[in-house]
């Protein structure tokens, strides 16, 4: 059995003037779409995808793999998905990419990325006639891209915009949007096109100014991107309240996102505003959305294997066996290694991960920058290398703070805890990570004594070694 998941995406800047060769930014949401794939002994394949209102998607990927991997024997495919079809965040070409992937896995093939993206692509195409094929990009790479039409460029962007989502309550038809822009261009075609250079420009512009990470000029751009849209007559009442409503709440920008006609706004707001921007969407009738943007692209899920071997130790870490997390995990006299690392910016403030949903033990708290289990064959070093590289995308010199006895509810570990001092960018894995971000230690104090955010009692003790928390 396979287990593979990929993102859902939102337009960033870009759309409909992508579908005519020009750039978009987009980037991955760490809501999922989850496809498991099994051999099967009946004689045709079965498909159980209750979230999926239209199959030809996952039947074609399917079909297709089969075809292109000259696989003969059935399989069960199983769908689930952490979002809602409604939103607009693309679970076609999510299931598509997942599909590819997940098939290929279970008959040990691998696909590179670039030719996974083709197959998506082509498959999407098929099944519905139009689209850049930004969409298929953000599943199958993930993180933040700079897209040009059909993957004719692919460019990473760093992660972390920092995006609230508002849903108008309206689901859009992509199709019948990019069509009416097309009808729109060819009754006016020098008007359309004109506009689509307009928006060209700006997300030229963006690009520059969102590798800078200068949030207040890539909102203001967002803006006249919203300008240009609204020209195309594709937004609504619903739309034009919500980005007003965002925009009035001090939001840095705001516009629809995706083909129009419903579906969501995005706004970029500092962290300040963000309470007052996601509460104005909410009194004009939105649905806030909740989302970590540039989340990991498609992924055979190794997260939380109960059948992966720990290291099992004494009080005075000598070694006396193996046994599974599964078993780990429910029996804690069963010490077991463990790596931590506290990673601290230029100014002093920490970096934390909000632990993905997906996690087996404490999903949704937060925890030190990076950490796992030592597995059987590594040693703590080889260990906290591979946590920071699989966590975050980075390699770092490590300081060695001590070795301690940790006593938790659930398990007992004897972790390794180590510092580093990095500004980042990080390339955050969304099945483990579902937030990651830096607070200065007043900041933290003041957000735990409230309840505002709650740490996992190893975290706790962890930032009591490393003399963040007293
Ligand atoms: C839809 O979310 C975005 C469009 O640009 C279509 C596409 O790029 O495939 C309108």
């Amino acid at each position: 059995m396979v287990t593979v998941s990929a993102p859902g995406k939102l337009m960033v800047m870009g759309e409909h003037a992508v579908v005519y060769g020009h750039p978009c930014i987009v980037t991955a949401v760490d809501k999922r779409l989850v496809v498991t794939a099994q051999d099967h002994t009946g004689e045709s394949d079965v498909i159980e995808a209750p979230q999926v209102t239209d199959t030809r998607f996952i039947r074609r990927a399917l079909h297709d793999t089969k075809v292109v991997f000259g696989i003969r024997r059935s399989v069960r495919l199983l769908t689930e998905s952490s979002f809602s079809n409604s939103y607009g965040f693309g679970s076609s070409s999510a299931v598509v990419a997942a599909t590819i992937r997940a098939i290929s896995a279970l008959f040990g093939q691998t696909i590179e990325k670039k030719r996974l993206f083709d197959m998506a692509y082509r498959i999407v195409l098929s099944v519905q006639g139009v689209g850049s094929g930004f969409d298929v990009a953000a599943a199958v790479y993930g993180g933040s891209l700079y897209f040009r039409t059909g993957g004719a460029e692919i460019t990473p962007l760093p992660n972390g915009i920092p995006l609230i989502v508002g849903y108008t309550g309206v689901k859009a038809d992509t199709p019948t949007f990019i069509r009416r822009v097309a009808e729109e261009r060819r009754r006016d075609t020098k008007k359309v096109d004109g506009i689509f250079r307009d928006i060209a420009k700006l997300v030229v512009r963006a690009k520059d100014v969102y590798t800078a990470s200068d949030w207040k000029e890539l909102g203001r751009l967002m803006d006249e991107n919203h300008v240009q849209l609204t020209k195309l007559g594709i937004s609504t009442p619903a739309i034009e309240r919500l980005v007003k409503a965002a925009s009035d709440a001090g939001a840095w920008g705001a516009k629809l996102s995706g083909a129009g006609g419903g579906d969501c706004i995005i706004a970029l707001s500092s962290d300040r505003k963000r309470k007052a921007v996601e509460q104005a969407i909410a009194e004009e009738g939105g649905e806030v959305v909740r989302i970590a943007t540039g989340a990991a692209g498609v992924t055979v899920e190794t997260t939380d294997d109960q059948k992966e071997l720990f290291i099992v130790v004494d009080t005075n870490d000598t070694v006396l066996g193996y046994q599974t997390r599964a078993a780990c995990h429910s029996d804690p006299s069963l010490i077991h290694r463990s790596v931590g690392v506290v990673i601290s910016d230029r100014r002093g403030r920490i970096l934390l991960q909000r632990r993905s949903l997906m996690k087996d033990l404490q999903p949704g708290l937060w925890g030190v920058s990076a950490a796992g289990h030592v597995t059987k064959g590594e040693t703590y070093d080889t260990a906290i290398r591979r946590e920071l590289t699989e966590e975050l995308g980075v390699a770092l010199p490590l300081t060695f703070v001590g070795k301690s006895l940790f006593v938790g509810p659930e398990e007992t570990e004897m972790s390794s805890i180590y510092t580093a001092r990095a500004n980042g960018p990080f390339h955050p894995d969304g099945r483990e990570i579902s937030e990651l971000r830096y607070f200065g230690k007043s900041e933290l104090t003041k957000k735990i004594s409230s309840g505002a955010l709650t740490l996992t009692p190893w975290t706790q003790k962890v930032l009591r070694m490393v003399d963040v928390l007293p």
